[in-house]
């Protein structure tokens, strides 16, 4: 059964062609489907909607305006469990952690700070239906499970 997650490579790589390309093929070989894909620049009103439930949290500017900072590339990803499959791809979060405990992932290997940190990837089943109407409007999600 496939799974569908969202998948941004964030302002930090969406304009670096070499990254961008060298991603995507990594993806294609560990078998996820390119269902959608958007390039699409965030304001910075739509990024603090993004990130609202972070919106207590000390990076919170940061994050937003980072994230507005330049274009991203979104993707709806579809793989079986795409959503745990790609947190594991892109790797931890923190860049300590990527250099420690996983120094191949996705993020260990282009990412630059906790904040630049390259990818983003939804966390649950839930977000993942919320993320991906945010960024694909047209793109009915039931219908696509209803047809899988
Ligand atoms: P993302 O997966 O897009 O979801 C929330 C984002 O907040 C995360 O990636 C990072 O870009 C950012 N973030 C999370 N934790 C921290 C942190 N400790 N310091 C700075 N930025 C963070």
């Amino acid at each position: 059964k496939l799974q569908l997650t969202l998948a941004i490579f964030k302002p930090d790589i969406s304009l670096n062609e070499r990254a961008v390309s060298e991603i995507r093929k990594i993806i294609l070989k560990d078998n996820y489907l390119f269902v959608r894909t958007k390039f699409h620049k965030m304001t910075l009103e739509k990024a603090k909607e993004f990130y609202k439930v972070h919106e207590k949290k000390f990076f919170y500017n940061r994050l937003v305006y980072s994230m507005s900072s330049g274009p991203i590339w979104c993707h709806i990803l579809a793989r079986e469990n795409a959503i745990k499959e790609w947190r594991k791809l892109m790797g931890p979060t923190k860049v300590f952690k990527t250099i420690y405990d996983e120094p191949q992932s996705l993020r260990g290997n282009y990412g630059v700070t906790d904040t630049r940190n390259t990818l983003h990837g939804s966390d649950s089943d839930e977000n993942a239906r919320t993320e991906i109407d945010f960024f694909f409007e047209d793109f009915d999600i039931n219908k696509w499970y209803a047809n899988e």
